[in-house]
């Protein structure tokens, strides 16, 4: 009785209160089926898959990063190797934040790729000598793979991410690409301004 009384009141007030309620019923409706089914799509759930899978990446970076720098001749490559781990960090949060942004829980996933990326890295410091510059040269080229194995997983993702209409992930994605991006062009300057030269001359 009394809600009826609410009801007819609060329908005398505005007028056409009934209406707007039950306009406003079916958008919310429409809104629920709509994340239900993008949820449940095979794209939706590839791309989580893939977030999960570059989110394990970027942390497994974090340590390989923290040997590489170790393992390191040169101060130049030490400094590059420092920078990047602190990048790496950045790129670990932003991911956080795009999990976020598509209402998904950020979890790891076992990247065997990258896996198989420091590994061979780990192989590059045994087998070559503590304190040669062929040891740089050859490090710059481990850090390279995994800058474009980010590269192509960023580029691909952000892709995604616009055409899903995901366009703050988007944005996020596409920055951390540009930082791959830019620190790969930087492990190349480091490479060709000496160290590549000095590695030449090592018997
Ligand atoms: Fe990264
Ligand atoms: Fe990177």
């Amino acid at each position: 009785m009394a809600t009826k009384t609410l009801d007819n009141k609060d329908d005398s007030t505005k007028g056409t209160g009934t209406s707007s309620t039950s306009k406003q019923t079916t958008s919310v409706d429409n809104a629920t089926v709509d994340k239900n089914e993008m949820n449940s799509s095979p794209l939706h759930k590839f791309f989580v898959s893939a977030l999960k899978d570059i989110y394990y990446a970027e942390n497994a970076i974090i340590e390989a990063l923290e040997k590489m720098q170790e393992a390191a001749t040169t101060e130049e490559l030490k400094e590059a190797f420092e920078d990047h781990q602190l990048q790496t960090k950045k790129h670990v949060s932003r991911l956080e934040k795009v999990f976020k942004l598509i209402n998904e829980t950020p979890e790891k996933k076992e990247c065997k790729a990258i896996k198989g990326i420091i590994e061979e890295g780990e192989e590059i410091i045994k087998s070559t000598e503590e304190g040669s510059m062929t040891r740089d040269a050859a490090l710059i080229i481990a850090a390279q793979k995994v800058e474009h194995y980010e590269i192509a997983t960023y580029g691909g993702l952000a892709q995604l991410a616009i055409t899903m209409g995901h366009d703050k992930a988007a944005d996020l994605l596409e920055k951390t690409l540009q930082e791959e991006e830019d620190t790969d062009y930087d492990l190349t300057e480091i490479a060709e301004t000496y160290i590549n030269f000095d590695a030449e001359q090592e018997d």
